[in-house]
């Protein structure tokens, strides 16, 4: 789904700025380059004065953030010698590590929670050719048992708990700051295992302090903001959520891999974790789409829908940039799009008659 085509991947691209050697080989799918979209009709219709921008992860080679993470963890995976890797999912990791895997000629086993991933997701997995095992439990459950058996078996774990996993992930906040010319006020995420905010936090904090020293080029920090869907809240609640539910599957965790590291995150650069109902995470994901033309998950539309509230209520002032990460594509969850569309398409006749009358109603 990537539209750069000039872009040859982040490892290419950011190489001086990762953990890589010059032998290495990158198993790559081109991911990164995606658009930094200024919304045009949105703070028109909120009736505030800001500069808020999505950061379309959805673009990436299979349609969600993951990827950026996953090349660098298969190229090193690969490079020490692995034939297979393993990672729990809700869906896009999977397809992810399926992707790189199959471009990199290993297995991918991946452990998903049954009839909790978005179909779009499940049949990428499935044909790349990964090793789908669905479990009768959830995320934490999948995570809990990788962790287990990789203890004990030939395989890597390319969860976000591997850090190359954090390091590939960071370039989305260096091309954020080379997007706009410098840091956002804000940056607004959704947050599930918690990787992500991790990774965005490493990533402007290392352009910060490089850009020390360097008068021509301006880099400060923005305020990190992590909004959960309210039935997986744990950072919002203060403690692990055992039964998670949300109709965002991509973030129905209640365990959190990087709990320490995203606190830290919140508290060095000043920001907060606030939650957002489901209904409201499916309104905004609605009103994305039909007024900007830009179709994400679920999941993705919780970063926009928590920036929206406290746009509301002031908490983010007015004149801020503000970033939302739309972590992935609208594509990935075709049930839940089509079950809140309550236009439905019109059926007629093959008749020149009838197609007036459909347009003509509709004026
Ligand atoms: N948005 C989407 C679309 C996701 O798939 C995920 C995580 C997140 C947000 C949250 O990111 O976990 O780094 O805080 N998905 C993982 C997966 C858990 O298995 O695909 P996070």
């Amino acid at each position: 789904m990537s539209t750069n085509n000039s872009f040859s991947g982040i490892i290419d691209h950011y190489a001086s700025r990762l953990p890589v050697s010059e032998a290495m080989k990158p198993v790559s799918l081109g991911e990164g380059g995606t658009p930094l979209i200024k919304l045009r009709n949105i703070p028109r219709l909120v009736g505030k004065d800001i500069e808020l921008y999505v950061k379309y992860e959805g673009l990436n080679p299979t349609g969600s953030f993951k990827d950026r993470g996953m090349t660098l963890a298969v190229t090193k995976a690969v490079e020490e010698g692995s034939e297979a890797i393993i990672c729990a999912s809700t869906g896009n990791t999977s397809a992810a590590a399926a992707a790189y895997a199959a471009r990199a000629g290993i297995t991918a086993f991946v452990l998903i929670p049954e009839g909790k991933i978005a179909l779009g997701k499940l049949a990428q997995t499935l044909m790349y050719g990964a090793v789908v095992i669905q479990i009768r439990g959830n995320f934490d459950d999948g995570m809990r048992l990788v962790k287990e058996v990789a203890g004990k078996a030939p395989v890597t774990i390319v969860n976000s708990i591997n850090p190359y996993r954090i390091e590939g992930q960071k370039t989305a906040a260096f091309e954020i700051v080379d997007q706009l010319g410098g840091a956002p006020d804000f940056h607004c995420l959704p947050v599930g295992n918690a990787g992500n905010i991790t990774a965005y936090w490493k990533g402007y904090s290392e352009y910060a302090s490089e850009s020390q020293g360097h008068p021509s080029v301006t880099s400060s920090c923005p305020i990190m903001v992590g909004y959960q869907a309210a039935g997986s809240a744990p950072f919002v609640i203060g403690g692990m959520v055992d039964h998670p539910e949300t109709v965002a599957t991509a973030i129905r965790i209640g365990h959190p891999q990087s709990w320490d590291l995203a606190w830290l995150a919140q508290k060095e650069s000043g920001g907060w974790f606030d939650k957002v109902e489901d209904d409201e995470i499916l309104r905004v994901q609605k009103m994305l789409a039909e007024n900007e033309g830009v179709f994400c998950e679920p999941a993705s539309a919780a970063s926009l829908a928590g920036a929206l509230h406290d746009i509301e209520s002031g908490k983010i002032p007015e004149e801020s940039s503000i970033v939302c990460t739309l972590t992935g594509n609208g594509l990935k969850d075709p049930d839940t799009a089509i079950k809140q569309c309550h236009i439905q398409p019109v059926t007629i006749e093959p008749e020149l008659d009838a197609v007036k009358r459909a347009i003509l109603d509709r004026l």
